[in-house]
């Protein structure tokens, strides 16, 4: 193979001059970020030849596509390109190949990640990271790749901060990345989850029960509030929201139960608490025969989506092109239907939240009591 060779312009050099400067004169500490932009700067002097890609946390339906648009862009755009497997533990431990195209055949419909996923403890620890960014240098890894999530971000940055340039993916069902809209899987696993509550629906209807859905989403509600609409669920437990047993479900269930309907589906989400404790109270309380379903870990499989292929391999694509382009240490997202990036510091301070709408409408179309319609 012959590299194209990718060279930075001394422009550049000066500016990171320029900004080491200004904070000489104004005696400030150096940020992180500044450092992170100074490291990444330094970095155009030398040539990225090699990129290396690595998946990382929780795999997610849709990395496959990525990968493959990150070696197939890299390829295209005559960079060697150097699979890592199991996140930062395969870094550690070199367990890396190079990708040709072939190694991105037939991948683009499969959940998973072909490059395996781990968490790494030792990658959180000083030592972990000077040993993972003398590993890039050894393998000859010029700057990395990593499709995963905020965790996974900061300790791309760690290597970053030790002149490895890094671009990260959004990789996570949670959809919980402050700095973008989406994120690769979220759109699958929602998909999943609502095939799944669906046949729920038919026996819960069939028996007269109340069925208890617990979905993916520790810290965040996204998955459970699109899929409570989407269902049409009667009620739904969100991490964002205080929930009051009373108020949310038994009274609901009484006001419900005044329009002759005698099943009943809640969603709650994984953070909010046990699902099988919930549906027990449920049963005690109000006499309703109950069940809890937890979904679990089948949200994170299966076939991607449209949506998530064609966005995970659009961010794949934008990942080399940043790279090529000298724009390093940068996280890819989506606003709207557009691919964004921002800077990894800015980007991991980055914050979003339910949306309050989506809310309204979740709490207003499943309340279903004549006198409220009327009133
Ligand atoms: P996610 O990337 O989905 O947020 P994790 O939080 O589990 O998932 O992080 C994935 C991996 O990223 C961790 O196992 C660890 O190796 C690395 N990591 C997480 N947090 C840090 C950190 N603060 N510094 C360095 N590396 C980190
Ligand atoms: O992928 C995100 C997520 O599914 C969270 O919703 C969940 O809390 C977590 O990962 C569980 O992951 P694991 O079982 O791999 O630790």
């Amino acid at each position: 193979l012959e590299f194209r060779r990718v060279l930075f312009r001394s422009q550049s050099c000066c500016k990171a001059t320029s900004l080491f400067r200004e904070e000489e004169v104004t005696g400030k500490r150096v940020n992180e970020e500044l450092n992170c932009k100074l490291e990444g700067i330094s970095r155009m002097e030398k040539q990225i030849k090699t990129i290396g890609v690595l998946t990382s946390g929780g795999d997610a339906p849709g990395m496959n596509a990525a990968v493959r648009a990150v070696v197939r862009t890299g390829l295209h755009k005559g960079f060697r390109m150097i699979g890592i497997q199991r996140g930062y533990n395969g870094l550690l431990n070199g367990e890396c190949f190079e990708m040709n195209l072939r190694s991105v055949s037939n991948i683009i419909s499969a959940g998973g990640t072909i490059l395996y996923t781990a968490r790494c403890l030792e990658f959180k620890t000083k030592e972990g990271q000077d040993k993972g960014a003398e590993k890039c240098r050894e393998l000859g890894i010029d700057a990395l790749v990593v499709i995963g999530g905020d965790g996974s971000y900061r300790g791309a940055r760690a290597l970053a901060h030790r002149g490895i340039p890094m671009i990260g993916l959004p990789g996570t069902i949670d959809n919980d990345i402050g700095c973008t809209d989406y994120t690769i899987g979220y759109d699958t696993a929602m998909n999943t989850a609502l095939e799944m509550i669906d046949k729920l629906r038919d026996t819960t209807q069939s028996h007269d029960r109340c069925s208890v859905v617990e979905v993916m989403g520790r810290n965040a509600g996204y998955i459970a509030l699109n899929v409570a609409i989407a269902s049409g669920a009667m009620a739904v437990l969100l991490p964002e929201k205080e929930f009051d047993m009373q108020r949310d479900i038994l009274d609901k269930i009484a006001e419900t139960q005044k329009t002759g309907k005698r099943h009943f589906i809640i969603i709650v989400a994984e953070g909010v608490g046990h699902a099988q404790e919930i549906a027990n109270e449920i049963q005690a309380r109000t006499g309703i025969d109950s069940r809890a379903t937890i979904l679990g870990h089948v949200q994170r499989g299966g076939s991607p989506t449209l949506r998530d292929r064609v966005n995970a391999s659009a961010m794949g694509y934008q990942a080399v092109c940043l790279l090529e382009q000298g724009k390093y240490n940068r996280i890819v997202g989506m606003k709207g239907e557009k691919l964004v990036d921002y800077p990894v510091d800015e980007a991991l301070e980055m914050t979003k939240g339910l949306d309050p709408v989506l809310v309204d409408v979740c709490n207003t179309i499943s309340i279903r009591s004549e006198e409220r319609r009327v009133g």
